[in-house]
């Protein structure tokens, strides 16, 4: 067993490098986490994500999304919400508990669109709302936009589609596998204080 996953610390230090690498590299396993909310049914519903951002002094995780995805009508609804990592290189899972908050035309969404290029733009450009039924297979982006950029004006458009989803870190349980013994902590960061459990894998 390595000396870093001995110490609690030392594994919560490498979680942050782990969540950071994840924004930064997008060949990353943690690049594209699972995260789970719950539906108007009051059922779990699970999807892959892009890690856009990690801040790890205040503990939240940042992902983009379309304002019209059932995802953030059922977020305005229960904010609980759950992400999962695994790197099968590292072997480490991290079963990570949030609170969500949605970000719609304000300071951060306008910074962060501003940054954007015109190909990511172009995702929040389609005229059908995300989940709406089709009677061909397409991927509802204007026929005339097919294998091009929008122009700078065209992808303006898509600005009151983008939404931020924030996620405030409240629980991190991190498992560890190894042929010689698995290891599993729990980490709690409610209420801004650092709680560390060991417990069985
Ligand atoms: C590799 C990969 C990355 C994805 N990244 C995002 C993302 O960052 N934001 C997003 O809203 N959907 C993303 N999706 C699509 C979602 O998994 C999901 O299908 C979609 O958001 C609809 O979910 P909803 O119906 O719960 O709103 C991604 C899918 C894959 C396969």
């Amino acid at each position: 067993m390595s000396e870093i996953h001995q110490n609690p610390e030392t594994i919560l230090a490498e979680i942050k490098d782990l969540l950071s690498l994840g924004v930064k590299d997008r060949k990353h396993a943690f690049h594209t986490p699972v995260f789970s909310n719950i539906s108007n049914l009051n059922l779990p519903s699970s999807k892959t994500v892009v890690l856009r951002n990690f801040d790890e002094k205040k503990f939240k995780l940042y992902f983009h999304t379309d304002f019209r995805s059932k995802k953030i009508k059922d977020l305005e609804k229960n904010n609980n919400t759950y992400f999962l990592f695994y790197d099968p290189k590292i072997k480490i899972q991290l079963r990570i508990k949030t609170i969500s908050l949605i970000h719609y035309k304000n300071k951060l969404t306008e910074k962060i669109w501003e940054l954007m290029s015109l190909s990511s733009k172009k995702c929040y450009l389609t005229k059908k709302i995300p989940s709406s039924k089709t009677s061909i297979p397409e991927d509802g982006i204007p026929s005339y936009l097919k294998g091009v950029d929008p122009s700078k004006k065209e992808s303006e458009l898509g600005y009151k589609n983008f939404t931020i989803v924030e996620n405030i870190i409240q629980n991190i349980d991190w498992l560890l596998l190894k042929s010689s013994g698995h290891r599993r902590l729990n980490i709690n960061l409610e209420n801004k204080s650092k709680k560390f459990n060991w417990t069985i894998p």
